[in-house]
């Protein structure tokens, strides 16, 4: 039986009373005895600034670097408002993404049979949705330099960003996307601003090249980005795979998000490229909600985007997809049986802390089993 590393990173808010639930989910699968872990954990985010000063320690990267698998809570929150640009909670995650290389981001967004209601948008618009954002993760605005507010002669102050995208950065996101695609409904839809952005026209011919050479099969379609946020609660169906940078993949998942119920519901998977030796890619698994400052404390997080971020990680990492199956399954029962923490509560359904939605998801877990 393989053991696999874990570095669990809990972070700030709601993130250790999500990573609480995960960990159970970790016990099960143990206990099934498909899988045995090593888990170590550590700070991230504003309590690792409180306690080092800075967002994640090198011990903490050492540890990530060492992982076959980081499962990450959120990071950030009020209490680091003030605190220097470089050494923010959100730079931990950053610097993570970063060193690790992790370009790939996976943002499935499905509505559960259950939750068509919970959504705001009408049922017969995102009953049965299964899209995938694949969010370019380590280029862009996010990294292009310089990035740096600057004062001029004139005393005014000047913000530079900069977006930034090479044709192999983008060659190898279009890949994922496509080879996804192959294994869902073989539709990729590029989403950039060509009419507005240098980075958009090049993103536009690369992606269309790789899909013409190399993908003829799978129907490739080009959307403004803005479009594409409008078409995504207009008739989001009309989708399988959305591919776009870094900056428009964070702004379109969370618009994704509401369309199955709550950012409660979204996980993701952050991929490295394959090992060429051993085929190995680094990976990080997080859910596609912040910290939750509104709520963090009060025990009504849910749950659900931690632990199928956990689910990503057992498909993609530990080539436990069966697992992965039936850890959905044990999602979608517990919804059916009317389950539901304060984000998705709709009326006549029964309203559960964090702690409560946990539990129903492994006896769940259990049931499907046995
Ligand atoms: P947020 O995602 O934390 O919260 C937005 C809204 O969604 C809030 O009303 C919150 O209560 C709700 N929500 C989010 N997750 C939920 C869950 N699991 N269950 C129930 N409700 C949930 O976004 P924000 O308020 O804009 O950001 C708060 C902090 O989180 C900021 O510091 C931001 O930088 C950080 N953030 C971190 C990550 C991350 O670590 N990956 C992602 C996004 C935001
Ligand atoms: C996300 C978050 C992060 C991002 C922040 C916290 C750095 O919003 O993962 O969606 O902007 O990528
Ligand atoms: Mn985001």
């Amino acid at each position: 039986m393989a053991t696999h590393k874990l570095l669990l990173l809990p972070g700030d808010g709601i993130g250790p009373e999500i990573m609480t639930e995960v960990k159970k989910v970790i016990g099960w699968i143990e206990k099934r005895g498909v899988a045995a872990f090593t888990i170590e954990e550590d700070l991230v985010g504003g309590c690792a600034y409180d306690a080092h000063g800075r967002a994640i320690s090198e011990g903490a990267m050492k540890k990530a670097l060492a992982a076959d698998a980081v499962i990450f809570g959120a990071v950030g929150g009020p209490k680091w408002d003030g605190v220097p640009y470089d050494v923010r909670p959100e730079a931990g995650l950053l610097r993570l993404r970063k060193d690790l290389g992790l370009f790939a981001n996976l943002r499935p967004a499905i509505c559960y049979p259950a939750l068509a209601d919970s959504s705001s948008l009408k049922r017969e618009v995102v009953e049965g949705l299964d899209i995938l954002i694949v969010r370019e993760l380590t280029g862009g605005v996010y990294f292009g330099e310089p990035k740096e507010i600057v004062t001029l002669e004139n005393g005014e102050k000047r913000a530079v960003d900069t977006q930034l995208y090479t044709t192999s950065e983008i060659e190898r996101i279009a890949r994922v996307a496509f080879d996804l695609a192959r294994t869902r409904g073989n539709k990729v839809a590029s989403a950039e601003k060509r009419n507005v952005m240098k980075s958009g026209v090049l993103w536009n011919q690369v992606v269309t090249r790789i899909g013409r050479e190399d993908y003829p099969d799978v129907a490739l379609e080009h959307v403004l980005a803005d479009n594409c946020a409008m078409q995504l609660v207009r008739w989001p169906k009309q989708f399988d795979v959305v591919v776009c940078d870094n900056l428009f993949g964070d702004i379109l998942s969370d618009v994704a998000a509401m369309l199955t119920g709550s950012l409660g519901m979204l996980p993701s998977a952050s991929l490295g490229a394959p090992d060429p030796a051993t085929g190995q890619r680094r990976a990080l698994y997080e859910p596609v909600h912040g910290t939750a400052p509104d709520i963090a404390g009060k025990g009504v997080a849910n749950p659900i985007a931690m632990i199928a971020s956990f689910g990503m990680a057992l498909r993609y990492s530990f080539g436990l997809g069966g697992e992965a199956d039936l850890l959905d399954r044990a999602i979608a029962a517990v919804l059916d049986e009317g389950l539901r923490t304060p984000d998705i509560y709709t009326e006549g359904t029964v309203k559960v802390g964090t702690v409560a939605m946990g539990d129903a998801i492994l006896a769940a877990l259990d049931r499907l089993a046995a």
